[in-house]
């Protein structure tokens, strides 16, 4: 089977596929009962990944408490080719914290070395930036991650962060980033590609709208305001449809494909295999410069529907860290 291309991220890291497999849906809190045929869909397209070269995932801390982490470290564990992105959550403030919070990660997923720690979202106002920074960097140095990241980081967090970093490179920002979300090329990913930042993408399919889903069949879905405005948006589902049948591919595809052309990874959300070899199908598609155009002009109002600056999980900066983590914990997870 022919390979899956590679990108480098950041500067000088490391060369990984360029779609990742993100495993929220793994932790099964907001996607639907974590029943025992889902779990084996799960673990089936995690070796199918596997088989097919796709080794890049993604996965928290907080899915499912812990559970998605768990089931990756099954099927994965110590394997030198898989390259494992997780995160400390963002109320994970202090040096101990971070620290501890990585060791967790590591002894979930069975690996020596978590291979990219993020920090989950930027913390809450008034706290030191510079203090979670460090701690990331002595993750690395401890030898609990090989490199190190964030997630929800604002433009003006960003390059705070960046000017903290004394040790280690920060590799990239992993933020909400589709066709259906463009606000991070107004500002943060301009910063970004000066700052040598990766921007690695979360819901690259708006939660399946993208794909053609419309059903807001679960509560991660519901809660969600760009699913509803993508799933409900029929001249840009159109665009996507007839440029997948002009390719013979499908919509999935060609809206991952879309985000690998704007130099961003792509991490899709996955239950079954059959969307690991869509993510494999996209990831070799190289979409032509009409089509980009095509679905940069019927995505255009998405640049700035949701606001002037990357707005998503920022209203978490006001509560206080310890009520982030109560909250979250009683949830049991996300
Ligand atoms: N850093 C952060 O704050 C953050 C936030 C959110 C997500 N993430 C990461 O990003 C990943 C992806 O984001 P996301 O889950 O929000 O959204 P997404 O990737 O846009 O959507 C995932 C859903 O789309 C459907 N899907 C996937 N491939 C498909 C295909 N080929 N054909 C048809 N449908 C397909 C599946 O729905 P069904 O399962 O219902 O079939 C899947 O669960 C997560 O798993 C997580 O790792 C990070």
């Amino acid at each position: 089977m022919a390979g899956v291309p590679r990108v480098v991220l950041g500067r000088r890291g490391p060369r990984v596929p360029a779609v990742g497999l993100g495993l929220w849906q793994a932790g099964f809190k907001m996607w639907g009962p974590r029943e025992e045929e889902a779990v084996r869909s799960v673990r089936e397209a995690i070796r199918a990944a596997l088989e097919h070269g796709l080794t890049l995932f993604d996965t928290a801390e907080i899915y499912g408490q812990g559970f998605s982490e768990k089931l990756l470290g099954e099927e994965v564990g110590n394997r030198d080719d898989a390259f494992i992105v997780s995160k400390v959550a963002g109320y994970r403030v202090t040096r101990r914290g971070v620290l501890k919070a990585a060791e967790g990660i590591r002894r979930r997923l069975k690996r020596d070395a978590v291979d990219l720690l993020l920090h989950h979202w930027p913390p809450p106002l008034h706290t030191p930036l510079c203090s979670v920074v460090r701690a990331l960097e002595e993750a690395v140095d401890r030898g609990l991650a090989r490199y190190i990241g964030l997630s929800n980081y604002p433009e003006n967090l960003l390059g705070k962060a960046v000017e903290c970093a004394r040790r280690h490179e920060i590799l990239v920002d992993q933020v909400q980033y589709s066709l259906a979300y463009r606000v991070v090329e107004r500002g943060l990913r301009p910063l970004a590609e000066k700052l040598g930042v990766t921007i690695m993408a979360w819901s690259p399919l708006a939660k399946g709208a993208l794909a053609g889903k419309t059903a807001a069949d679960n509560k991660a879905r519901k809660g969600d305001p760009v699913f509803n405005a993508a799933s409900k948006d029929a001249e840009l589902l159109e665009t996507l449809r007839s440029i997948a049948e002009g390719l013979g591919a499908t919509m999935a595809q060609v809206a991952l494909a879309w985000l690998v052309a704007k130099g961003s990874v792509p991490v899709v959300g996955f239950r079954r295999r059959r969307h690991v070899e869509e993510a494999f199908k996209a990831a070799r598609l190289r979409l032509p410069e009409w089509a980009i155009h095509e679905l940069d002009k019927a995505s255009e109002k998405y640049r700035s529907l949701w606001g002037a600056k990357y707005s998503a999980v920022q209203n978490l900066r006001w509560v206080p860290s310890p009520i982030q983590m109560l909250v979250i914990r009683l949830m049991g997870g996300i």
